[in-house]
């Protein structure tokens, strides 16, 4: 039986419907603070070979709620996705997110030392790295975070490597770059009341034809001006997390690995591809550039092939396309 935290929100869900397709069973546990009833009342109605054996609606910020989960459960191994993730959010109100990222995950490794769990995948960041000083970058980067987001999830992997040297709980921490796409039969997707990944906002700027397309800054030492970001679609990530699984379950040590496709797009690219692939013109606006957005952000991925024998296969067509159906499936008609 495996936990997955964080499974009524964008990937967590996706990895829970992989558990689920693969027959293995499951138990969620999330506080719905940024995740949806809607995808967890899904994920439990579909007809697969594993089963959403328990639905725990809990807060990792509360140790007897966590707990709990491990007292009436043999968990295997824990899936870790809970989380605040909104970067801008984060440097606002610091304390928010050292007390739910932080203590909230410090509670859930306290309590899988108490119940013997002894393996943790957790979601990691490229923004433990910071602003880049070379490209692609590698896992020996070195990591200085520029807002409160990213020193919470590198606290967390200071963290683990404690819990790991010191109580054998052993994690493979994954450093996602930029996720996109959703299940291809739109079980799942990104759902993000607050919005501000890129893909969704130019995909809602279709959507809505009241909304323009906010690029901010055009003036980055990039060919056509715009960032450039490594996004990787989220079968591949998902699949990465089923191999860092196995890796663990073979008696791999604790690790870390950037998730990645060593390639980058700008901005404008991606706005190209989505006006291709939708047939439809997209209005935007060129805005100011944001504090603390480096030029180019691409990651190498040559450690996780080796090690986890992982590769990247979907293409970023393919990811934009299943995003699109994802929007269109949920804003017209809800899940
Ligand atoms: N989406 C990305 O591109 C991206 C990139 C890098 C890292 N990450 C990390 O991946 C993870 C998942 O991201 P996402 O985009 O799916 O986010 P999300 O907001 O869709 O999902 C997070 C889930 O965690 C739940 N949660 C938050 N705090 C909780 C708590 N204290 N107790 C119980 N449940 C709690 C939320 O209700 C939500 O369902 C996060 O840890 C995030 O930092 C995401």
């Amino acid at each position: 039986m495996f936990l997955v935290t964080g499974a009524a929100g964008y990937i967590g869900s996706n990895l829970a419907l992989k558990l689920l397709e693969s027959g293995e069973d499951i138990v969620i546990f999330d506080n719905l603070s940024t995740g949806h009833q809607k995808i967890v009342d899904k994920l439990k109605t579909l007809n697969l070979k594993g089963k959403v054996v328990d639905f725990i609606k809990g807060d990792l910020r509360n140790l007897n709620d966590i707990e709990a989960v491990f007292s009436k459960y043999k968990i295997e191994a824990v899936f870790h996705f809970a989380a605040f993730s909104i970067v801008s959010e984060s440097a606002k109100n610091p304390h928010k997110y050292w007390e739910n990222n932080f203590t909230g995950t410090k509670n859930l490794l306290d309590a899988m030392k108490k119940f013997g769990t002894d393996k943790i995948i957790f979601s990691s960041t490229a923004a433990t790295y910071g602003e880049p000083l070379y490209t692609p970058i590698d896992e020996q980067h070195p990591q200085k975070p520029i807002n409160s987001y990213g020193n919470t999830k590198l606290a967390l992997e200071f963290l683990m490597d404690d819990y790991s040297k010191a109580y054998n709980i052993k994690s493979v921490r994954l450093r996602y770059f930029n996720v996109i796409g959703a299940d291809k039969f739109q079980r799942t997707g990104e759902w993000h009341d607050i919005e501000t990944h890129l893909v969704p906002n130019i995909l809602k700027s279709i959507n809505d034809k009241n909304k323009v397309f906010e690029i901010y800054g055009n003036t980055y030492n990039t060919k056509d001006g715009t960032c450039v970001r490594d996004y990787i679609v989220i079968d591949d990530l998902i699949n990465a997390h089923i191999k860092a699984l196995k890796y663990l379950q073979n008696g791999g040590k604790t690790d870390y690995f950037n998730l990645g496709t060593k390639e980058g797009n700008t901005v404008l690219e991606i706005l190209k591809t989505a006006e291709n692939i939708t047939g439809q013109k997209i209005n935007y606006t060129i805005k100011e550039k944001r504090e603390g957005d480096p030029a180019i952000l691409i990651a190498d991925n040559k450690k996780a092939k080796e090690i986890l024998n992982w590769q990247p296969e979907k293409t970023l067509e393919e990811g934009i396309l299943t995003a699109y159906k994802w929007e269109i499936a949920n804003f017209k008609k809800g899940l």
